[in-house]
């Protein structure tokens, strides 16, 4: 059994426009130490899967069905201060996207990162320090930082000491998002090596989200392509970077430049759509190249291929 099966997970927010399916019917697995990668387009649904397993969600939510069975409990059915007091932080955790920017400006860092501890009973000031310390030396931050306020570090410094508040309890697995968007490609290589020495070290999973396919297939183990909502393809990180089978998967690879190569980046035809209305059949068919007219009318499931990926287009199906 992997450590968290997510089964047709399902997240939909209410809005003047109308309702707004952001994941919709998701399933996949992350075993012990493995890393998933979550990569999609602004819009595609990336945070809200995230917010939806830590249960972080806004008010606005309408409906919120599936299975989240995490370490064999079942989250959805346990209460809001069961998930906070068994899950939440202890045993998973998240690096929200842009949340380095709202550490608190008038406390010093070390005491952040020492905050939740310091918040349990039964454990000393010294102690929740001692971990503290010890946390920002294990994100390669030096120990003076303890007693920086965060406007005195740098983005990459203030990203290293979001993903120390989140190992504080030493959680299983660990959901990152965005972490590099907002650095530049040294800071970026730097926070990947730390995911990677975390990963190869202490053997944690993590949920990994990104628009950057190159990136996530430089961490992760398997990759998961989301589009309107949906996983489209899924499979292990290798084949998804030397063999897409998704026609949007497709596109999302030859969109990456490429400095080797005499080839240009294309890009993708169209803009995602408007989540209040969908398109009719698969939701990426005005934008595919490949499009027949199966696609114009029927939603595609997902289909599996003899290598165990999974692909949500007709072209895969048993009869076009
Ligand atoms: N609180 C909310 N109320 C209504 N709609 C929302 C809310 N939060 C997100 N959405 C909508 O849900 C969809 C998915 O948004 P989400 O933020 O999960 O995407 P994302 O993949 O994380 O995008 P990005 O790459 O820009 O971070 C979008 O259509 C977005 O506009
Ligand atoms: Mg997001």
């Amino acid at each position: 059994m992997g450590l968290l099966e997510v089964k047709n997970l399902r997240l939909s927010y209410g809005t003047v426009q109308g309702i707004v399916p952001a994941v919709d019917g998701v399933s996949f697995t992350i075993e012990a130490g493995e890393t998933l990668g979550i990569v999609g387009e602004s819009g595609a649904g990336k945070s809200s899967l995230a917010s939806a397993l830590m249960r972080t969600m806004p008010r606005n939510v309408v409906n919120y069905t599936g299975i989240i069975e995490f370490e064999g409990s079942n989250c959805l059915e346990l209460s809001d201060e069961a998930f906070r007091k068994q899950i939440r932080w202890q045993r998973m955790s998240m690096v929200f996207q842009g949340a380095m920017d709202s550490l608190n400006p008038v406390i010093k860092v070390g005491k952040q990162v020492a905050e939740p501890l310091l918040l349990k009973p039964g454990i000393k000031p010294k102690q929740a320090y001692a971990t503290a310390q010890q946390l920002l030396k294990m994100v390669m931050l030096s120990p003076e930082v303890f007693h920086r306020y965060p406007h005195e570090l740098s983005g990459g410094m203030k990203q290293r000491v979001m993903i120390a508040m989140a190992l504080i309890f030493n959680p299983k697995l660990i959901l990152i998002d965005e972490p590099t968007s907002a650095l530049d490609v040294i800071i970026q290589a730097q926070i990947m090596n730390l995911l990677k020495r975390f990963k190869r070290e202490f053997k944690l999973s993590i949920l990994f989200i990104t628009h950057d396919l190159a990136l996530a297939s430089d961490l992760c183990d398997s990759i998961a392509i989301m589009y309107a909502g949906e996983i489209i393809e899924m499979g292990s990180a290798e084949e998804m970077l030397l063999e897409p089978k998704h026609p949007y998967s497709q596109k999302l690879l030859v969109s990456i430049p490429r400095l080797a190569e005499d080839t240009r980046p294309e890009f993708i035809v169209g803009a995602p759509p408007d989540m209040t209305a969908l398109p009719p059949g698969c939701y990426f068919q005005p934008r595919c190249h490949c499009v027949f007219e199966r696609c114009l009318h029927e939603h595609p499931p997902s289909f599996k291929l003899p290598s165990g990926r999974l692909v949500k287009c007709w072209l895969y199906g048993d009869q076009r």
